[in-house]
């Protein structure tokens, strides 16, 4: 089983900084953001590659997944093996790319991977986001397999004025994850089987406040769809009108999570507050980045 990693992305948020570097490549404390997606994704049992769709403008991420010999050489010969073995870990991952060569939507993207998924089951991960437990697409996988197989999304609760922003989901809670009693719908744990798909509605065509946080596991006929899918909000081939077609077909499910469980790196003053939080949260670094606040009051 694979998961896609759409990455095409111009970075616009991050100039001037991303002119030459990909955001993917932006580093929260000293591992890239997309190296935190693709181990995020590599978790679920059955996941053993990751196919990132990529823009032949940033050759940077194909390399820094790729081994480098000589450098991991050097680095042995001065003896640092610690350091070595880090950059072998990346290059070695099992990461294979595609290309999106106009960007045309998420759906475009996603349509990309096709051939390299073929007719499994896949993950979609989308990149500005990542979960440090890991544990979001494991969730999924599980409700997945107590209803035969479906696709099953991540969704979370937002405030009535930003439905706008996402793709928002209708339909009904249906259960919960096991060992999981969450007192409302709209509380983590809760299973809602969907029986709408709307891509940035207005706040009075959502059909619910829970929007697509960015997590899918979804069947094999999503790329069917996805071949004859026409542009949607904004112009784009979205995802989300694809997935709508696919509840003619098939059944979907959708599991509430916290998306505070997961780090935002999508915006500068997002992926600052990303640092900061895994630098609090590594023993090893905590202590000298709280010295290194200063007096800064908050
Ligand atoms: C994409 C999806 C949307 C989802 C969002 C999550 O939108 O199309 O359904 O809610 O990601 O971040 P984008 O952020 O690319 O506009």
């Amino acid at each position: 089983m694979k998961a896609v990693i759409p990455a095409a992305g111009l970075g616009t948020r991050f100039l001037p900084a991303t002119k030459a570097t990909p955001k993917e490549l932006l580093p929260v404390l000293d591992k890239p953001v997309i190296q935190y997606v693709v181990e995020e994704a590599l978790e679920p049992k059955g996941v053993d590659e990751v196919v990132i769709v990529n823009s032949h403008e940033k050759p940077q991420i194909e390399s820094y997944f790729t081994v480098d010999g000589g450098f991991e050489q050097t680095l042995r010969e001065r003896g640092k093996d610690v350091e070595a073995d880090k950059v072998h870990a990346a290059g070695a991952l099992p990461v294979s790319f595609v290309y999106q060569n106009e960007p045309k939507g998420l759906g475009h993207a996603v349509l990309c991977a096709a051939e390299k998924i073929g007719r499994e089951p896949f993950f979609v991960l989308l990149g500005d986001y990542f979960v440090p437990d890991h544990k979001m697409c494991v969730r999924m996988a599980e409700v997945s397999a107590a209803h035969k197989n479906s696709s099953v999304i991540a969704v979370a609760p937002v405030p009535a004025e930003q439905v706008s922003r996402y793709g928002i989901i209708g339909g009904k809670r249906i259960g919960s994850l096991t060992g999981c009693h969450p007192a409302d719908d709209e509380k983590p744990g809760a299973v809602w089987k969907v029986d709408r798909l709307v891509e940035k509605p207005s706040e009075k065509e959502a059909p619910s406040h829970l929007f697509i946080v960015g997590r899918y596991l979804l069947s094999p006929k999503v790329m069917e769809l996805l071949k004859t899918q026409g542009p949607g909000a904004g112009g784009e081939i979205q995802l989300t009108d694809a997935l709508e077609r696919l509840l003619k077909e098939e059944e979907m499910y959708a599991v509430v999570v916290d998306p505070n469980e997961g780090c935002d790196t999508g915006t500068p003053a997002a992926w600052a507050a990303t640092n900061a939080r895994v630098a609090l949260t590594r023993p090893s670094v905590r202590e000298a980045f709280i010295e290194g606040l200063g007096n800064v009051r908050f």
